[in-house]
């Protein structure tokens, strides 16, 4: 027979229509390869449907579905009840938004908000070499892509933005900081001077503390702490 735990949610809760925040108590009963998701969803549709909650995905590639359980930042998709309780070793689960922005609703953070310092970096192509700007394809060697293809997989999901310990007031972010470095690492890119003025700028990789908390909750498995690193070393002046 499946097997099922009994399981207490305490999650953190905010109208803000009342500017109410409270942390409410659920118990339910869930099989053992049930995501968090889902538990949410079953709150929804057995207990209380005023529960907020973001997802889109589902399958940990659209970086929406970010909370904090039991004090760890992680993907709300990615995890299985029965890991959960196995990581935690507890069957009660504390739950909150991510403190990276103003909370919209329960477990809804403002996420235009908290792109806002992703922006910043610009995570994209400024000014493109000839060839790509003509359409042409521009061959990337596998050895150039090597050396960064593993922070091309950042979701944003701000798991590592939360973790980290340097205030958003004053760092942009790891997320944010590696949405740089990317494009620096990136041949295509030809605009260095001005990625790199953000990233050894006041709000830049000084404000590391090399913690690797980052590394340490990234869901995509991206050494984030390793690329910032790398930064701070001046690898990318020259
Ligand atoms: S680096 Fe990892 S933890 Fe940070 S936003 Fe990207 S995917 Fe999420
Ligand atoms: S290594 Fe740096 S960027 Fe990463 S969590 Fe620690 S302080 Fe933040
Ligand atoms: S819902 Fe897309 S990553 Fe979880």
């Amino acid at each position: 027979m499946e097997k099922h735990y009994s399981l207490q949610l305490k999650i953190h809760r905010f109208d803000p229509e009342k500017k109410r925040a409270w942390v409410q108590e659920y118990t339910l009963k869930a099989g053992r390869i049930l995501r968090f998701v889902d538990l949410f969803r079953k709150i929804n549709d057995e207990q209380d449907p005023t529960l907020a909650w973001n997802s889109s995905c589902e399958h940990g590639q659209c970086g929406s579905c970010s909370v904090r359980v039991n004090g760890k930042p992680l993907l709300a998709c990615e995890l299985l009840v029965e890991n959960a309780v196995e990581k935690f070793k507890t069957t009660t689960f504390n739950i909150r938004p991510l403190s990276i922005a103003p909370v919209v609703r329960d477990l809804v953070f403002d996420i235009e908000t908290a792109y806002e310092r992703v922006d910043q970096a610009k995570p994209y192509i400024i000014n493109a070499k000839p060839t790509v700007r003509t359409g042409r394809a521009y061959t990337i060697t596998p050895r150039e892509l090597e050396r960064y293809v593993n922070a091309t997989r950042c979701i944003n999901c701000f798991c590592c933005a939360a973790a980290c310990m340097s205030s958003p007031k004053s760092y942009l972010g790891p997320n944010a900081m590696l949405a740089g470095i990317v494009r620096v690492m990136d041949p295509r890119e030809q605009e260095k001077s001005e990625r790199l003025k953000l990233i050894y700028g006041d709000r830049g990789v000084q404000r590391c503390h090399t913690s690797q908390a980052c590394t340490h909750v990234c869901p995509k498995e991206i050494e984030v702490a390793h690329f910032i690193a790398l930064a701070k070393e001046g690898r990318f002046r020259s």
